[in-house]
């Protein structure tokens, strides 16, 4: 790829990045869902799905504005946080698994987070006021995103009742 000569150069590299990993998040999450053990997170995972689907869309919005057709370029990142995640996936259900599973699930929100918050202040640099809107929005869908799986965590004891299991041999 190219290297980026301009800030809207890069900007549009960050969209991409953003779509390809959102795209990957949208296939990701059905997988948590069904692999939790506690209903609320799957409720939490199936509710970030639905989201997410937003969040595809917002950034098609962005594309469009952008006189750019959608595309993703592949998110290594992502990439990489669902893979160490799904390590999850095979974990035997209960406490222990939806703890690993909510880690792996905040390391995505995390990085998210950063990368949305880097797009909505390259758009306002660029003066592009109805993106940093649409972007905007969804880092604070993030950030809930985030703060539910940590109460999740925390008013459930997931974690601590994971550390009570035996069978912590991860
Ligand atoms: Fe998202």
């Amino acid at each position: 790829m190219a290297k980026p000569d301009s800030l809207q150069s890069l900007y549009l590299d960050e969209i991409k990045d953003l779509y390809d990993a959102e795209n990957r998040i949208v296939k990701a999450l059905p997988k948590l869902a069904e692999a939790s053990t506690n209903p609320m997170l799957r409720d939490a995972f199936n509710e970030h799905l639905q989201v997410s689907r937003g969040h595809v869309k917002r950034l098609e919005t962005i594309f469009a504005d952008l006189g750019e057709k959608a595309s993703g370029k592949t998110c290594n990142g992502i990439k990489g946080i669902i893979d160490e995640g799904s390590d999850a996936l095979d974990y035997d259900a209960g406490s222990m698994k939806d703890a690993a599973l909510i880690g792996g699930a905040q390391r995505v929100e995390h990085y998210e987070i950063a990368a949305y918050g880097t797009a909505r202040t390259w758009a306002e640099h660029l003066g592009r006021t109805a993106d940093v809107q649409l972007l905007d929005q969804t880092l604070q869908e993030e950030k809930e995103a985030d703060r539910k799986l940590t109460a999740i965590a925390e008013g459930n004891n997931v974690n601590e009742e994971a550390r009570e299991t035996p069978k912590l041999t991860h």
